[in-house]
């Protein structure tokens, strides 16, 4: 089979991406324009701000997608974009200006759900292509997908029949996602905004055994005591497990924390001074924090990342997979990385993450996954619509 030219086009948050993807896996080009300087100043996405920078930045960014990969608007084969889930507005410059180009250059036009997108960035590699060609074909499954990122803490059971992927939701958070709960300690500490990177790098300046986390416990029969192979699977499926997540309670217990041990007062003076800076560093914000601070930071990323792990693996056991994927911005995360790469690995189960730039929103992403509908002939028409709300099946 001829190799197929992807342009992919992801504009569902606050990044506007373009890539050229060859077959589902070779990443040719991979351009993201990020919006964080324009949302810092709010600590947040702001849905207004983010349509505009899109489109001021969608054509630029697909025309220096194009020619990073040697390709022009005639040579691609077909233009993915992404349909949600996101911010309307933010979708919808992605998918007018998708419609436009499918139209105008007569391409087969193929929309994608973001969770998918993030979850194919996994099959991704930008080199070796024939070695990982051949770790892909090897991929068994079920497989069991962690997406973890600023709008969702999702558990996917993935198949896969003559092209078709198919999914089942067996988990996400009850509140906050974990790249939220990242976000809004990070600003209830006055660390700046995405507070994710920010708290990834701070963490193994701190203990992690300093201050005593809870996450919540969410019920659900613990299957921990089932051996795998032992028709498991069976079970979870009739029973229709449910893994959940939650943590908005971790969040409140921050802010408690920081209130009996009354650290506003620093933390205000922190903000203004990262202010001051205007695009504060990492060794900014290290300067200005104290060893409490660290303390706190790193107790906070190891709860998080243990609750990540024991609960995913165990619906990785109750469910009997055969390969875990994790990916979405969290997954950048390295603390998160390696213990999932040491647990999983005690139990022989193959984990695979996206690399740590391809983790967070991008488009090469989203030209992966839609290689099989291309494969497929999973077309769109033009009148097909954003959807905010978008779920995974
Ligand atoms: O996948 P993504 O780029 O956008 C969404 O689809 O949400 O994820 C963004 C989220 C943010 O909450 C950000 O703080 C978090 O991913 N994030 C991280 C890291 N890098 C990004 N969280 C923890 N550690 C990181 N290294
Ligand atoms: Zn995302």
């Amino acid at each position: 089979m001829p190799d197929a030219y992807i342009l992919g086009i992801e504009s569902s948050c606050d990044e506007t991406g373009a890539a050229v993807v060859r077959s589902g896996q070779g990443v040719l080009s991979n351009i993201v324009a990020s919006q964080i300087a324009t949302h810092q100043p709010y600590g947040g996405v702001v849905p207004e701000l983010a349509s505009r920078e899109h489109l001021r930045a969608i054509v630029p960014v697909v025309r220096q997608a194009l020619a990073e990969a040697g390709q022009t608007y005639q040579s691609v084969d077909a233009i993915a974009v992404t349909q949600g889930p996101g911010l309307a507005g933010a979708l919808l410059v992605g998918i007018s200006y998708a419609k436009a180009l499918a139209f105008a250059l007569e391409k087969p036009l193929i929309a994608v759900n973001h969770l998918e997108g993030h979850i194919h960035a996994v099959l991704l590699h930008q080199r070796k292509m024939e070695q990982r060609q051949s770790e892909n074909a090897d991929l068994h499954f079920p497989v069991l997908a962690l997406v973890v990122s600023g709008g969702h803490t999702h558990l996917y059971l993935a198949q896969l029949q003559e092209n078709l992927w198919t999914y089942r939701n067996i988990g996400h958070t009850r509140d906050d996602a974990a790249g939220e709960a990242f976000d809004k300690v990070a600003k209830l500490l006055g660390l700046g905004y995405p507070g994710g990177p920010i708290i990834d790098r701070l963490a193994p300046h701190g203990d992690p055994h300093a201050v005593k986390f809870q996450t919540s416990q969410i019920k659900h029969p613990d299957r921990r005591d089932h051996k795998r192979g032992d028709h498991t699977q069976h079970r979870a499926e009739e029973d229709g497990l449910q893994f959940d997540f939650s943590y908005s309670g971790i969040k409140t217990a921050v802010l408690r924390y920081v209130e009996t041990e009354n650290l506003k007062p620093a933390i205000e003076a922190r903000r203004q001074a990262l202010a001051g800076i205007g695009t504060p560093t990492l060794e900014d914000v290290r300067g200005l924090s104290d060893r409490q601070l660290l303390n706190l930071v790193a107790s906070f990323q190891r709860s998080m990342v243990d609750d990540l792990v024991v609960k995913t693996l165990a619906a990785a056991r109750a469910y009997d997979v055969r390969t875990l994927f994790v990916s979405g911005g969290v997954a950048a995360n390295r603390e998160l990385r390696a213990t999932f790469e040491r647990e999983a690995g005690m139990e022989g189960l193959p984990v695979f993450f996206p690399s740590r730039a391809l983790s967070t929103d991008n488009a090469a992403m989203i030209a992966a996954a839609a290689f099989p509908k291309f494969l497929r002939r999973e077309f769109v028409a033009m009148d097909f619509c954003a959807d905010a709300g978008m779920a995974l099946r």
